[in-house]
């Protein structure tokens, strides 16, 4: 055969080049396939395992590559799989005590390299589930570093990290579904929209936050070729239904909102602003507006994020997260999917001030917030 072989490992950057050529192997998917095959054909426990093994061998010293699994050809239909995985699952083949299983387990191998299983609501290949180990699933999320790739900074004092819109719309959007963010502020989750191909709507009240929010989604490859808009508005004040039609969308299939935690950090002057709410009463109520007239524009069946903190006062704490919950909750419009506790680590000003929060916490028997809440509903045909 002609040797116009490309390369074992697909490597995009020199950094794909020195993170992943441990992790992932392409597969000639015929190849592979067809030695399955073959494998699942005989009928003896034994034989089973010797050959599995060989092509365990194979995968983890390539240079032994005697069926040409991992010949690529050009032309060649070739699959990109998770290596440990791939070995996980070829163990279990040689493992097996029946051939029953064995043979089972060869089906389900070869299915995740040929069928895609998506859901409605996301993207992610459910055949192929195993290898999206960066995706979290349990509910205590400790991201230890800011993602500060791109256009991500964190110059606003007050913005979230970019994993938590990240990890949202890879669980629960696809690309090209529109997102709704009526807390912009910087611009966080418009810019994960335009690197996961997803268009977004963001609305800010400040102007001067708008401006930034601009230039840092601006600065953002747009890959997927999608679109984001941001409107300068009072999101309590706001018809959505209509901004949406202006623009020609239909609806949104994911709602995320970060609104500020009440006075903690004052984003403005302004009196529509949520963090110059005079009590803890008005900030619920400008809270509930915005839920109020978001609601309609998101689709049925799909997701709504609230990411918040508590607060503490005059001695005293005040779990306003678990109000801000409430407030979604008594409109029995939407269910309560997960309670996602977050680590917090300072922001700018505290991180100056850890040494003065520690002698407070300890002279007023109180512990110094290390966390803060993300809560996911789902809006389930409760009209
Ligand atoms: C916690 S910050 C959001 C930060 C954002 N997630 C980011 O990563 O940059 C809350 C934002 O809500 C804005 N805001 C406050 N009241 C608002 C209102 N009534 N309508 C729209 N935006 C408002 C503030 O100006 C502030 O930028």
């Amino acid at each position: 055969m002609k040797n116009n072989k490309i390369t074992l490992f697909d490597f995009n950057t020199e950094f794909d080049k020195k993170t992943n050529w441990k992790r992932e192997s392409i597969i000639n998917k015929n190849m592979f396939l067809e030695v399955l095959s073959k494998i699942e054909e005989l009928n003896e426990n034994n034989k089973i395992r010797f050959e599995t093994l060989k092509v365990i061998e194979i995968i983890k010293n390539p240079v032994k590559d005697n069926f040409g699994l991992l010949n690529i050809y050009s032309n060649g239909d070739t699959v990109k799989v998770n290596k440990d995985v791939l070995l996980e699952d070829l163990n279990q083949i040689a493992d097996s005590q029946t051939i029953d299983r064995a043979k089972y387990y060869i089906r389900r191998l070869k299915k995740s390299l040929t069928e895609i299983k998506t859901s409605k609501i996301n993207d992610l290949n459910l055949n192929r589930w195993k290898e999206y180990d960066d995706i979290l699933t349990e509910s205590l999320w400790i991201l230890d570093k800011r993602d500060k790739s791109g256009a991500h900074n964190a110059n606003y004092w007050g913005n979230f990290i970019p994993q938590i819109p990240n990890q949202f719309l890879r669980r629960y959007t696809k690309q090209g579904d529109w997102i709704l963010d009526p807390f912009l502020g910087s611009g966080t989750t418009l810019i994960e929209c335009k690197r996961l191909g997803r268009n977004g709507i963001g609305v800010e009240l400040s102007p001067e936050v708008v401006t930034i929010a601009k230039k840092n989604i601006d600065s953002e490859e747009n890959k997927f070729n999608i679109k984001t808009e941001v409107i300068n508005a009072d999101s309590t004040e706001l018809d959505f239904k209509q901004e949406l039609e202006k623009r020609n969308i239909k609806s949104v299939q994911f709602l995320i909102m970060h609104p500020p935690y009440w006075d903690i950090i004052k984003f403005s002057k302004n009196s529509r602003d949520l963090s110059n709410a005079k009590s803890i009463e008005e900030f619920l109520n400008l809270f509930g507006k915005v839920v109020d007239n978001t609601y309609d524009v998101l689709d049925e069946g799909r997701y709504f994020a609230v990411v918040i903190g508590d607060k503490y006062s005059q001695g005293e704490w005040i779990p306003l997260a678990f109000y801000t919950m409430n407030e979604v909750l008594k409109r029995g419009k939407y269910i309560l999917k997960s309670i996602i506790v977050k680590n917090f680590e300072g922001t700018k000003g505290k991180i100056n001030q850890k040494k003065l929060w520690r002698y407070r916490a300890l002279v007023g028997g109180f512990y110094i917030f290390k966390h803060e809440y993300i809560f996911l509903f789902k809006k389930e045909g409760k009209k």
